[in-house]
């Protein structure tokens, strides 16, 4: 295993095994890897001959100071993790100047309107930030295809976008939720649930399930508003939004359509640690 932290050194390798034929396989991380992370590289390995693993905590999609502070860096660990996977993984794992030189600002970026559901409305510039990272990810490890978790669902819509808008040449792959025998969506927050949270944690999904089977029968209204009690009744668990979007648009629902595809999302705080998670509803 390769370990880079410049990017003119992982450009220049890149570039001359390209020209073998050699193909890439790409996972942007924040480190802190876990199961999710290593389902992303697993899958990456069967369809590439490389996987590259970029392990980089981006200051400039966090809107909140205190949260990238305390935002865990554990990269011996996942360096040792990567290799129980295989070795041929390459990491890059830039000190922010090598990324930002000098200039730590995100730019300003439309998704047709994405950016401003959801996540977009209760973090602040985080989309930017994300847009910023990946499309320089994407220009400097020139990835043939490209691996996200649907837990971040909608980021993963917003990359799909930036990619189209751009002409990036790289094969955007959502991958299914990978979650934890509790059924909680594997996250690197989840480290830092103190115990009593991890046992509560898994609510989220049990009510995302029990709202998946209402909505067969139930209005997207109905459905929110039973989810909303459901988390008013739990001490430990605060909800920030529970949103029935449209897949594609991810504009919440006003009367349901046979023809398109729903998912519902939420947003929870466990102390203070926020989790998002979401499921496909038909
Ligand atoms: O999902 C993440 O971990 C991050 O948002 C990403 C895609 C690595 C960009 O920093």
């Amino acid at each position: 295993m390769i370990v880079f932290t410049e990017k003119l050194k992982i450009q220049s390798h890149i570039s001359s095994q390209k020209l073998n034929k050699v193909t890439f396989g790409f996972v942007p991380t924040m480190g802190a890897l876990h199961e999710g992370h290593l389902s992303l590289v697993s899958k990456a390995l069967t369809e590439n001959d490389i996987c590259v693993v970029s392990i980089f905590v981006n200051p400039t999609q966090f809107d909140n100071a205190e949260d990238l502070k305390k935002y865990p860096r554990t990269l011996d660990k996942d360096i040792e993790l990567l290799k129980t996977v295989s070795h041929n993984i390459i990491v890059y794992a830039p000190a922010v100047e090598d990324i930002y030189e000098g200039n730590t600002k995100a730019e300003h970026f439309s998704f047709d309107g994405l950016e401003h559901e959801m996540e977009g409305k209760f973090r602040d510039g985080h989309f930017d930030g994300v847009g910023t990272i990946v499309k320089r990810l994407f220009e400097i490890v020139k990835p043939n295809n490209a691996y996200f978790g649907e837990k971040d669902f909608q980021q993963l819509a917003i990359i799909k976008k930036l990619v189209e808008k751009y002409n990036i040449p790289v094969n955007v792959k959502g991958c299914a939720i990978y979650r934890e025998p509790s059924g909680l969506a594997y996250s690197s927050r989840n480290e830092r649930l103190k115990p009593n949270y991890k046992i509560a944690a898994p609510f989220i999904f049990k009510t995302l399930t029990t709202a998946k089977e209402q909505f067969g029968t139930k209005s997207a209204k109905q459905v929110t508003e039973w989810v909303t009690k459901q988390f008013a009744k739990n001490n430990l668990l605060e909800l920030e939004y529970f949103i029935i979007a449209d897949e594609v648009t991810l504009k919440p629902v006003k009367r349901k359509s046979k023809s398109k595809n729903y998912r519902a999302f939420v947003a929870v705080y466990a102390d203070d640690i926020r989790l998002i998670d979401n499921i496909a509803l038909n």
